[in-house]
Formats: C-alpha cells, structure tokens, sequence
C-alpha cells in the first residue's frame, strides 16, 4: 500500500452564507453563550450539539447518527458548520447534499461510500529512517549523456546536512535530487530525506537565516538535535478515500481494447469494492499494530429527505459497519412521502433510520434573535446601520423569514452608498423592500392573479 505520496482530497469549501460562523459558542459546562463565535440564540440545539463535539472528540461516537430537524432558516446548516469548526482540522468533516448521489454515471451508494470513507481518518504514526539536517550545500553531479554527445545528465548529488551535532556530507541518487528541486530546497532549508522511499520534505527555513528577510510566509525551526542519520516518528492524517484514490490503478487489463479504453477514459481510475476491502483489512491490522489511529470524523448529509429508499437502507447497513463516521443528517420537511415510495414518513425518513437516530430539534427566531443575527450579518459584511433600520429590518424578517431579511442588507447597503451616507436608514429597507418580494407575498400575488399566468 502506498502512503508515502497520498495527496488530500478534502474539499475546500467557501460558504459566504455562514462565513460569520466560527464555533458553537459553547461554555465548558457546555451551556449556551447568548451571542459567541457568530452563533445567537437556538441554545438548546447548541447545547445537544456541544455534547456531540465532545462525544466525537473523545471517540465514543463513531457509527451514529444525528438529525436536525426544524423550519427553513432556523440555522440547521449554521450548526452543523459550527460543529466542524468545534472539532477542528484533525477531524475529517465532509459536508454532502441529499441530491448529490443522484447522477447518470456513478451509483448512489458508490457516491454515499466515498462520502462515508472521505470522513474517516486515519492518524499513521511511523518511525522511519531519515537524514535530517539544514542544507548546507547542494552540488549536482554530471555526467556526460551516453546517448547525446553535447548534453550532459545528473548522475548523482552531493548534499551536506548540518545538525547541532555536526555534519555530514551524503551523496545520493539522482532521483533524490528531482525530489528536491521538486519541493524547491535551497541552502539554509531544514529537510530530511526518507531512506527507504527517497522522499523529501522540507521543514522550514532555518533560524539562522531568520534575519535575512523579514518573510511573514516564512517558517523558521531550530536546525535539528541529535545525528544526521536517525529513526524519526513521522505523523501522517489521511482519509480512507485518500488511501483509496492513491491506490486505484487505471482502468483495464493488458489486452488491445483495454489499451484503446483508457485512451478514451483520460486515466479515468475505478475504486473497486475488493480494493476497499483490501484497504480496510490493511488499515485494520495497522490499527491492531498500533501503527496506526482510527480517527471517525463527521459525514454530514443536508437536505436528507433528498435520499431515495435505496440510499436510506444502505445507510441503515454503512452505520453498523466497525469503519463508520459520526453521521449528521439535516431537513426542513415535516410529515412527507419517502423519495422511490408511495410511503409516507416523518422527515421523509423511514422510520427504521429514524429509530437509529437523535433527533435536535431546531425553533423559529424571537424578534430579538433576529435583530442579533442581523447585526453579526452586518458586522461580517462590514455594513453599518442604524438602530431603527435594524428593528425595522428585523420586523421585516419576523413577518416574512430571516433569510429574506439578511438579502436586503446588501442591496440597502447600495442605495445609502449612492446616496453618500455611510448607514443604512431605515429609508433605504423600505425601498429595498418595495423592489423585492419575499417568497410569502410572491405567493399571495400569484394565488391573487392567478388568470394572468399560463398554468
Ligand atoms: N443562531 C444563529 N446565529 C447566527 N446566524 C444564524 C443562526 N441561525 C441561522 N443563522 C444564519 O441564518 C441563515 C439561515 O440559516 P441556515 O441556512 O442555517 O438555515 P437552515 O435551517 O439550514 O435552513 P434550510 O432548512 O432552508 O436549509 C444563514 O445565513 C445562517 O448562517
Ligand atoms: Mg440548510
């Protein structure tokens, strides 16, 4: 199995709807603070969530499954992004879409695994033979090129580490120096050179070279204590996805139609069921080695009433495998039909995973809740407005929804800009509010002329 090159897959996300929200704001009794990192109100559905973060944190979680279940807008997403701040980037978090497993060229359960395995991690912990030092020269070999008369190869490079114990002078393979013109070392970095695989890494720039520039970018680590040649215990966080996408081997066999194939599939890899099976089996005498760490992050499925019956009893089975994740489900729907069935079913749900489940409940806004979320939506967008256009946003949102309410800040924002004022007035809602409709009177307006529309 390779581990050495295994490349993240963690997806970067940018949400600029929830880029207010930076943890639960939880005390460590693990009451709600009223307002802290972004998050107002909602306490109890805070609350429950903290004691998630904790199970999670302290491992005892791994293989269940929660529900947040409340009205559009009462921040169900805004929680479950805060749990992934709570628990930090040691932890896989992976956000997914109900509607995402839908799609014409891979199965459904096959995107719901590679989510499933995406938020399990694994913490490899080895000890490797290394040379590790500052870099105090870095001196190519060549050699003339046997096959080009003029041109000349690298046949070999001569490096010499420094460390408080002396130095060294080391020569190595060529391969070695592709390497390290690959990770861009020069003099004064601090590396070392994994003996086995001839992969190198690069550490930091030493301090010594600290008063160089000032480089913020820059990170400066004390040359290294001890020999030059040592054991080093190297940690390592990956996936179970990413040791899976780093061991698929290109699709197809040896034979001729194979060959075109791949051609035609642009290195399309496959992850195969025996692969996994492999990788689990190999990870698992890993665990039982002590080599290695399970660390069970998070898998959170929004909009779950999007997931058909076959989705649902695939999960039923994935959440009592020995490899699951923590699994966070959220929906908005009341009472409706499962998606693939006529059955009706509370979340669109079936009650068999509902049974498996605890369920937060997540309640609509006080006016005052509002008026909170509003002004941490300004302060984030660097918005200012004045207290009565507040009230009076806020009274908007309590007749129509939150939602509709933080959309009208912007668009405020505008017209007091082109109006040279540096507030919002209460003025400028009114006029925004004008222009706009919300959802609700948009309905009413069409149920009013109902016979102007084709239907
Ligand atoms: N308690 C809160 N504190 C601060 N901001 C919040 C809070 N609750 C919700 N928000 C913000 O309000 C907006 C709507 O919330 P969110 O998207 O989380 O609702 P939802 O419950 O997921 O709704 P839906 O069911 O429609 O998906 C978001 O911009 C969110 O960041
Ligand atoms: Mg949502």
């Amino acid at each position: 199995m390779k581990i050495e090159e295994v490349k993240s897959t963690t997806r970067t996300q940018r949400v600029a709807t929830h880029s207010h929200i930076k943890g639960l704001g939880l005390n460590d009794d693990f009451t709600a603070k009223e307002i802290s990192h972004g998050l107002c109100g909602q306490e109890k559905a805070r609350e429950a969530a903290g004691i998630v973060v904790d199970l999670i944190k302290s491992k005892k979680m791994a293989g269940k499954a929660l529900l947040l279940a409340g009205a559009p807008g009462t921040g169900k997403t805004a929680i479950a992004l805060a749990v992934a701040q709570e628990i930090g980037s040691q932890v896989p978090f992976c956000p997914m879409v109900g509607s995402e497993v839908y799609s014409t060229e891979v199965k459904k359960t096959e995107i719901l695994m590679e989510n499933f395995r995406r938020a399990i991690g694994i913490r490899i912990k080895e000890t490797k033979e290394v040379w590790e030092g500052e870099v105090t020269e870095i001196t190519p070999e060549e050699k003339e090129d046997p096959h080009d008369g003029y041109g000349k190869v690298v046949e070999g490079v001569i490096l010499s580490l420094k460390t408080t114990k002396g130095s060294k002078q080391l020569r190595l393979d060529p391969s070695v120096y592709e390497n390290m013109q690959k990770e861009k070392i020069t003099v004064g970095d601090v590396i070392y050179i994994e003996a086995t695989s001839g992969a190198v890494k690069r550490v930091g720039r030493s301090d010594a070279y600290a008063a160089e520039y000032d480089l913020e970018a820059e990170e400066y680590v004390p040359i290294p204590k001890g020999d030059v040649h040592k054991k080093k215990e190297v940690v390592q966080d990956v996936t179970l996805h990413d040791l899976d996408v780093a061991n698929a081997k290109p699709q197809g066999g040896q034979d001729f139609f194979s060959l075109m194939n791949q051609v035609n599939r642009q290195k399309k890899t496959e992850i195969t069921e025996k692969l996994r099976l492999e990788i689990n089996k190999v990870v698992n005498k890993y665990i039982d080695h002590g080599i290695a760490e399970l660390v069970p992050g998070v898998l959170f499925i929004d909009e779950v009433h999007m997931l058909d019956i076959e989705c649902f009893t695939y999960l039923n089975r994935a959440l009592e495998s020995n490899l699951a994740p923590i699994v966070i489900f959220a929906t908005n729907r009341g009472k409706c039909t499962i998606r693939g069935t006529e059955m009706k079913s509370p979340h669109g749900v079936p009650v068999d995973l509902l049974d498996r489940l605890l369920i937060i409940k997540t309640l609509p806004y006080s006016i005052n809740e509002i008026v909170q979320i509003l002004s941490i939506r300004c302060s984030t967008e660097n918005i200012e407005i004045d207290e009565d256009a507040l009230a009076h946003l806020a009274a908007i949102g309590t007749k129509t929804s939150l939602r509709y309410a933080v959309q009208l800040i912007s668009p405020s924002n505008i017209l007091a800009e082109t109006d040279g004022r540096e507030k919002i007035n209460k003025e400028d809602i009114d006029e925004v509010n004008s222009l706009f409709f919300d959802a609700k009177s948009s309905a009413k307006i069409l149920q009013e002329q109902a016979d102007k529309f084709i239907s």
